[in-house]
């Protein structure tokens, strides 16, 4: 596998196929993606995947309901619920993936890190298959209607959400901000 060309070539998938998408293939993906994480410890992480029409309905009530909720956008049009709605009930497969937390700030980090680090395995590894992603990490996410859904403990945080499918079409790259546009040496300081 030529890892360094499909880390170029990745990207951000936002249209998707309709076809389905296999939850064993996404816990294929996701068992990879943890086997190519070579930290020395386990990370501790669960997911909650959403691929059923009911199951996806499910979840964009809950990504609506604070926007119901809220004064400002309580009277939206129907139309823009109902685009949003359909925005999350089209795309194939939705998982949250939920970091666990704990009183030590370092190892919650450390574990948090891991996390993220499995779920770039498994963005590339889904590429690899032609399964698109989408990491969603918007604020709108972090709610407790969708905390409820996922049955989170307070000891958990939720890292993000990857929308899922297959695509046609490969969207362009995105200019790169230089390697030594981000580099400073650090002088010996002396005279
Ligand atoms: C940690 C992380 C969080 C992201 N969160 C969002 C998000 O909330 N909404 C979104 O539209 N894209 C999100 N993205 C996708 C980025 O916007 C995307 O990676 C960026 O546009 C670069 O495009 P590329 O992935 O095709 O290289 C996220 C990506 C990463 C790595």
């Amino acid at each position: 596998m030529d890892f360094m060309k499909t880390i170029q070539e990745r990207r951000s998938i936002r249209r998707f196929r309709s076809s389905p998408v296999d939850p064993e293939l996404v816990f294929t993906l996701l068992r990879e993606a943890q086997q190519l994480y070579s930290s020395g410890e386990a990370a501790a992480f669960r997911c909650v995947y959403a691929g059923t029409p009911d199951s996806r309905e499910r979840l964009a009530a809950c990504m609506l309901e604070p926007m119901v909720k809220n004064r400002l956008v309580k009277w939206l049009p129907e139309k823009v619920r109902d685009f949003v709605r359909k925005r999350v009930t089209d795309i194939p497969g939705h998982l949250a993936v939920i970091a666990v937390t704990g009183p030590d700030r370092r190892e919650s980090d450390l574990n948090y890190a891991a996390v993220c680090g499995i779920m770039q395995n498994f963005q590339l590894v889904a590429w690899q298959r032609r399964l698109g992603v989408l990491w969603d990490t918007e604020p709108m996410i972090q709610s407790k209607e969708l905390f409820d859904l996922f049955q989170m403990k307070p000891e958990e945080r939720l890292v993000g959400i990857f929308h899922l499918g297959f695509f046609d079409k490969m969207p362009k790259a995105r200019a790169r901000t230089r390697a030594e546009k981000k580099w400073t040496v650090l002088s010996g300081g002396g005279g």
